[in-house]
């Protein structure tokens, strides 16, 4: 089902037979809503989100690509985020082991005139946004250099988790990792042996992750599982009070609703020679926890 947002820009909609949902808009190719089979929000969007093309929305997945945060001569988090993609009417049939994703929305991205100016390399990237017959949301990306000269490239699925309390809420899976610090200059250090919980601002890239992080919400007694392919970094950020108050499309308590938790390739950028693509695959899904 296709709908027209306020700006005239299209969202789909993808219902399973359990009545699951997930909204993609091609505002950025960004998952704008994931709902369980209650017909609950799994995912946060600032009351002051500014909807608008181009800006940047607060909430959802923004996809940030081809640059991640500030790291490269781009807009932070690259241009992918703010550009109109187009729906692909007729998509490559899914492989066999994504039968259980029928349900699912082709979107591609091609460099616009002036992208070319400042990022001077051709690429066809296909997001592949699927619900599966679970409910889980699935994001398959591929990104192929259409160009006669090699490029590297970052990404991120700047996931925004809805959560009850920030104060509620650890991660699991990214113990004795190394993480570079944003806050520190993007300095490295390691993280102790103990899941990760939250009591000030944490803007982190944790390196080379297992394939399976975990995000649990004791007050929800609900767990976000996050499987992940080809993306062997994760982000870890919450603005926390001072930095919420410092963005403007961001309420100053939002903070203790949201935590991004992203499945990302930044550290080692990912280099394709003419010809070549890249997938990497994002899998969400919530599960019942006590
Ligand atoms: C995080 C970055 O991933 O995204 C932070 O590490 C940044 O530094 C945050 O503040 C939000 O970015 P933006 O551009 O959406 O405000």
């Amino acid at each position: 089902e296709v709908t027209k947002d306020k700006f005239g820009i299209d969202q789909v909609l993808l219902r399973n037979t359990r009545g699951a949902s997930v909204r993609v808009s091609l505002h950025g190719g960004q998952v704008r809503s994931w709902r369980n089979e209650r017909g609950e929000e799994l995912l946060f969007t600032s009351s002051k989100a500014n909807l608008k093309p181009p800006n940047p929305v607060r909430g959802g997945i923004p996809i940030c690509f081809p640059q991640f945060g500030n790291r490269g001569t781009l807009e932070q988090h690259g241009f992918a985020r703010n550009r109109i993609w187009v729906i692909d009417d007729n998509p490559p049939p899914l492989h066999p082991n994504e039968s259980n994703s029928k349900t699912f929305i082709d979107l591609l991205l091609k460099p616009y005139e002036d992208d070319l100016k400042i990022w001077p390399h051709s690429f066809e990237f296909r997001l592949r946004v699927a619900l599966t017959a679970e409910g889980n949301l699935t994001m398959i990306s591929r990104v192929r250099n259409i160009n006669c000269k090699p490029f590297s490239f970052s990404i991120a699925y700047h996931t925004y988790f809805s959560i009850s309390d920030i104060s509620e809420v650890r991660i699991e899976g990214l113990e004795t990792l190394d993480y570079l610090d944003n806050l520190c200059k993007r300095e490295r250090f390691t993280e102790q042996g103990d899941a990760l919980t939250f009591e000030f601002e944490v803007d982190r890239v944790y390196l080379s992750s297992s394939d399976v992080v975990a995000v649990f919400d004791h007050e929800k007694k609900r767990t976000f599982i996050i499987k992940k392919e080809g993306l062997p970094d994760v982000v870890v950020w919450n603005p926390w009070e001072k930095k919420a108050k410092a963005l403007a499309d961001f309420g100053d308590e939002e903070y203790k609703q949201m935590l991004c938790v992203d499945g990302a390739a930044i550290e080692k950028p990912i280099t394709l020679k003419p010809g070549e693509e890249w997938k990497g695959r994002l899998e969400l899904a919530v599960v019942p926890s006590s």
